[in-house]
């Protein structure tokens, strides 16, 4: 009987052990969630300030992961235009432009539940 419960405990352990691993590399190439704060912001302080940025921005500040959820569509649909489109951003190519990458970061961001 207390080998049958040590025998439990250690296989309990052992699935706390792998667990981790398992869902890490479930799939054989699952990527980490994408965040907001972590993957997103990055991205946009760099390419959409100081117009979409407080204190100098001028238009619809996306500085929050709630303002780029709810401009989500419209943000992907823009980087993703040629830089010589009327509706492109980076805006006249006044900042850098989004790589594949980081536009496909944005079209994760959206398929994943978009998380702060
Ligand atoms: C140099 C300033 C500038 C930069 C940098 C810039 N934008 Fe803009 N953005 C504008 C201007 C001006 C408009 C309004 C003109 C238009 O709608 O095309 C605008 C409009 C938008 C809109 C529509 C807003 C609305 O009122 O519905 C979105 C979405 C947007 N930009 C996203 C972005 C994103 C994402 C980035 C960074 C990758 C970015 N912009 C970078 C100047 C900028």
């Amino acid at each position: 009987m207390k080998n049958h419960h040590l025998f439990s405990a250690l296989a309990l352990l052992g699935c706390l052990f792998l667990l981790p691993y398992c869902s890490a590399t479930r799939g054989g190439n699952a990527q980490p969630a994408i965040s907001y704060e972590k993957d997103l912001l990055p991205i946009m302080e760099l390419s959409c300030t100081p117009c979409h940025f407080p204190d100098r921005g001028r238009k619809k500040l996306l500085n929050t992961a709630e303002a780029t959820r709810e401009s989500l569509d419209d943000i992907i649909r823009r980087i993703e235009l040629p830089a010589d489109a009327k509706d492109y951003m980076p805006f006249k190519s006044k900042r850098p432009a989004l790589t594949a990458e980081e536009i496909d970061l944005f079209k994760q961001w959206a398929a994943t539940g978009m998380t702060d």
